[in-house]
Order: structure tokens, then C-alpha cells, then sequence
């Protein structure tokens, strides 16, 4: 086969030099056509179109059009022609075709039209898809949207580490990373295991959280954002949690509560306009095939203003609709950690648009949030999102060394693990603020999808590590 330098077909559709010869490398979507004339349409993953190749049945061996299926990997060459019915402008007549991978009938992706569920039992074929093919393309887009917006911003991209020995949150949903004998563990008198000599010489785990580093990073650097693996053992299975995500925590010195509201409404309104500028071939498909008010909500969010909304007067709206005879599953009172159906209720029925909820009772807060004057709420900002929930969780952080020790010892967090934490406010304090957001859940937004389980290539969820 005469040698022809590759073009990508995204580059191939944009091309109008009509004549050239080309060459084309992907995977065919569908094969279809007539005893003399045969049309294979080929997606190399690099946009959702195709590009539709017309082959000239009698100019082909017979043996080597038999292994044109779907699903087989072909390198062809051609002339570029102008189109008359593919949807594109031009598509290729085949020259020559060379099967680089057969694939046979028992290929998972025959035909169109599968479930999510049957996609993800078959995820290490699912990016071949067209609707995997573009959240993936997204997810690639929003990384980038992410970098791009704290860079310009002057925030440093800072690494905290995976494995770690403390647990930010609080919540006890580590996993243990270990490399002692699970048969023959030893323990001291009391039953506890000793974990002296483990490989990190003490228990370790991988992180629920870049913060607290990240929090050592910015009362230096200024400002600073981490995003990486982020890991919780918690056990529910619900659309919106993975016990494997990834996740943006940017901390800033010197920020207050309403500047760092004021960050959190514009990073997501750049990462969503920046989907709508760079990624609209996929989301016109998505909008079309999986939720027609897509690009619409992504155009309202943008748009639009956030509500800013004290946990306490939100509960009282909430507590009027139980009133009026909304019936939630869970009880709303003061104090109550909101459910994501209360989340969804004020979001997409009362306000209709996100909402930034704040001073939230310290009970159900972690424990390095500042605290305020009242001394029964402190300064965190949940951001909930209609379809979603929250998607980012944040808050200013108590700077006063004696505050926060307080709040150590009310909740009994193990002081020894603690120690180079409170360093920071120590040595030079300072007003800090900062927050996590989701990356799967800005996922779940920008591309209409549904379960969690879609956005990521290879969900990790309790009894699911397969791949
Ligand atoms: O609200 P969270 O637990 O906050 C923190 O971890 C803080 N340390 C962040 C900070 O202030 N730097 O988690 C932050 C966000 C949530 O709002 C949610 O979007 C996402 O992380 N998240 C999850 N996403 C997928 N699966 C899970 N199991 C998640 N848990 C939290
Ligand atoms: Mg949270």
C-alpha cells in the first residue's frame, strides 16, 4: 500500500482541497450499500463525525471486503471527494484498504442503541461509542478548562501526596494502603494492630482530600489548586458518588467568605462556557440523543446568578414546603445535614437556578472551618446544582490556633497526626479560604449524563473494581 502521511479525521472533514490524496486510520461505525458500491463510515475518536468512505465494490478483492465489519480497524487510502449525502462535505473513494484488525460477530457493539448498564460491563469497549466518545472528549476539555482558568489566574498547580496519614475530612472513609501479611497480623495486648512495621511504620491511607496540604501550600505560595485522585470508602451506591474521583481544591490566602463564593460562581461559569465554545460537536450529540435541555441549562448557568443563601433561611423554605405539603423522605429541622432531594428542591423548584449555600451549623461541618461570631454555625460554602446536588463543598478556614485546637479536642481528632497542620497556624497565620469540587460532578453537568458511572472511564464503586 502506497505510503500516505495520516490525517486525523477531525483535521479530514475540515479539508476542501478536493482531489488530494489522503489517508484515514479508524475503527467502521457501519458498512452499508449495494452490490457495486459500498459506503464505511470510520471514526478515529479524534471528533464524533465519521468520515464516510465509498468503496467501488468490483475494484476490491472480495476476501478483504468481507473483513470490512464493524468494529475492524482499516488504514485507507483515497481521493478526497465532495460529498453529496454523507452530512459532511467531503468523504473519501477508496484506493486502497488495508484491514489493520479484523473483527468478528462476537464484537459487543454491533448495533446501536445499548443500555448504560450493558455499557458498563463491557467499559474497556464503551470509549468506542459515540456518547462515550464525547464525555470523554468533554472530560479531556474541562481538565484542560481547569488548568487554564487557575494559570491565568496565578494559582500555582500544586501535588499533595495520595497516600497520607491524616484524615481531612474526618469521616473515617479511608482506604488503608499496607503492605503487612493480612493472614498474620500482629496486634498488641489490647487487640489494636501494631503497625511499627508497616511499610510507612504507621497506618496509612489514601487520600479523602488535598486540603490540608494544600492549605500548607497557599499560606506560601498564595494561591494554589490541586487536582488529582481523590479516594472515599463510603459505602453508597447512588448515582453521584465513585469511591474513586478526581478533584480541583484551589486555597487562597488571604480570601473571605465572599471572595471565595465569588471564585467558586466563576470557575464553574469558565469551565462551562469554555465546554460551550470548545466542544460543541459533542454536545450538539448529547443534546440530542441523551438530554435536549442540555446545551440550553449549560447556556442558563452561565447566564445566570448564583442565589447566595444562609443555611438557616434555607431550611425555612424548606420547612415551608413540608408545610404546604411537599413531602420529603428525610425530616428537614435546624441542624439537619440537607439530603440531596432538599439540595435538588430549593435548586431546581425554588430558585431554579444554583445556589450557593452558607453558614452551615458546625455539627455537620468538618472541623477546620472558621467559626462564626454565634458560635453555632461556620463559614462553609456548599454549591448545589440543579440534576446534581452539590457540586463543590468549601469554606474559610479557622486561622486562629486556639479556635481550632478547641474544635480538635471537642471532636477527639487524634492530636499527634495533626501536628505539622496546626504549624500553619503557628507561624505567621493568616485569613485562608478555599474548596473541592467534584470533578466527575461538573461531569455530570456539563454533559446531560445521569450516573456518575458514565463520566469516568473506569468507575471504581463498592463490589466494582473490574478493568
Ligand atoms: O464536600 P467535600 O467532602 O469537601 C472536601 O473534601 C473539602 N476538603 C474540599 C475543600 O474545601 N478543599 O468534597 C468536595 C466535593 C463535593 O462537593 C463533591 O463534588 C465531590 O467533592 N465529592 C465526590 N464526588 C464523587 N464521589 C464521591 N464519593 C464524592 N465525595 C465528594
Ligand atoms: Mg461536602
Amino acid at each position: 500500500m502506497e505510503t500516505i502521511r495520516r490525517t486525523k479525521v477531525v483535521d479530514l472533514l475540515k479539508r476542501t482541497d478536493v482531489g488530494a490524496q489522503v489517508n484515514v486510520k479508524g475503527w467502521v461505525r457501519t458498512r452499508r450499500g449495494s452490490k457495486q458500491v459500498n459506503f464505511v463510515a470510520i471514526n478515529d475518536g479524534s471528533t464524533i463525525n465519521n468520515v464516510q468512505v465509498v468503496v467501488d465494490v468490483e475494484k476490491f478483492d472480495a476476501d478483504l471486503l468481507k473483513l470490512i465489519t464493524t468494529g475492524a480497524c482499516l488504514s485507507v487510502n483515497g481521493t478526497l471527494v465532495a460529498s453529496v449525502g454523507s452530512g459532511q462535505a467531503v468523504e473519501i473513494q477508496a484506493t486502497e484498504i488495508e484491514v489493520l484488525g479484523a473483527c468478528d460477530n462476537t464484537y459487543p457493539l454491533q448495533k446501536k442503541g445499548h443500555s448504560m448498564e450493558f455499557l458498563r460491563e463491557i467499559a474497556h469497549l464503551r470509549p468506542r461509542t459515540n456518547t462515550f466518545g464525547a464525555v470523554l472528549r468533554i472530560r479531556h476539555n474541562m481538565a484542560i478548562a481547569i488548568h487554564k482558568f487557575f494559570h491565568e489566574k496565578g494559582f500555582f498547580y500544586f501535588h499533595a501526596p495520595i497516600i497520607t496519614a491524616s484524615d481531612c475530612e474526618g469521616a473515617g472513609q479511608m482506604f488503608q494502603v499496607t503492605t503487612m501479611n493480612l493472614y498474620d497480623l500482629k496486634k498488641d495486648e489490647n487487640g489494636s494492630i501494631i503497625y511499627d512495621d508497616d511499610f510507612f511504620g504507621k497506618q496509612a491511607s489514601l487520600t479523602v482530600s488535598g486540603q490540608l496540604e494544600g492549605e500548607l501550600a497557599a499560606t506560601a505560595l498564595g494561591a494554589i489548586y490541586t487536582f488529582g485522585p481523590t479516594f472515599r470508602a463510603e459505602n453508597s451506591n447512588t448515582p453521584r458518588h465513585l469511591a474513586e474521583f478526581w478533584m480541583i481544591e484551589p486555597e487562597v490566602a488571604f480570601a473571605d467568605l465572599h471572595e471565595l463564593m465569588d471564585l467558586e460562581e466563576e470557575f464553574i461559569k469558565y469551565c462551562v462556557q469554555w465546554a460551550l465554545d470548545n466542544c460543541r460537536d459533542d454536545l450538539a450529540f448529547l443534546n440530542k440523543m441523551v438530554d435536549p435541555g442540555l446545551i440550553e441549562r449549560l447556556q442558563g448557568v452561565v447566564n445566570t446568578e448564583f442565589v447566595r443563601l444562609p443555611y438557616t433561611e434555607g431550611i425555612k423554605i424548606l420547612e415551608e414546603a413540608v408545610a404546604n405539603g411537599h413531602k420529603f423522605e428525610f425530616p428537614v429541622y435546624w441542624g439537619c445535614d440537607l439530603a440531596s432531594e432538599h439540595e435538588r428542591f430549593l435548586v431546581e423548584e425554588h430558585f431554579r437556578k444554583p445556589v450557593i449555600m452558607i453558614d452551615y451549623p458546625k455539627e455537620i461541618k468538618a472541623f477546620y472551618m472558621k467559626q462564626n461570631e454565634d458560635g453555632k454555625t461556620v463559614q462553609g460554602t456548599d454549591v448545589l446544582f440543579p440534576q446534581i446536588g452539590e457540586i463543590i463543598g468549601g469554606s474559610v478556614r479557622e486561622e486562629s490556633y486556639d479556635k481550632l485546637m478547641a474544635r480538635i479536642k471537642e471532636l477527639n481528632i487524634p492530636m499527634k497526626d495533626m501536628w505539622w497542620y496546626l504549624d500553619t497556624r503557628k507561624y505567621g497565620t493568616c485569613p485562608h479560604a478555599g474548596f473541592g469540587l467534584g470533578f466527575e460532578r461538573l461531569l455530570l453537568f456539563v454533559t446531560g449524563m445521569t450516573n456518575i458511572r458514565d463520566v469516568i472511564p473506569f468507575p471504581r464503586t463498592p463490589r466494582n473494581a473490574e478493568f
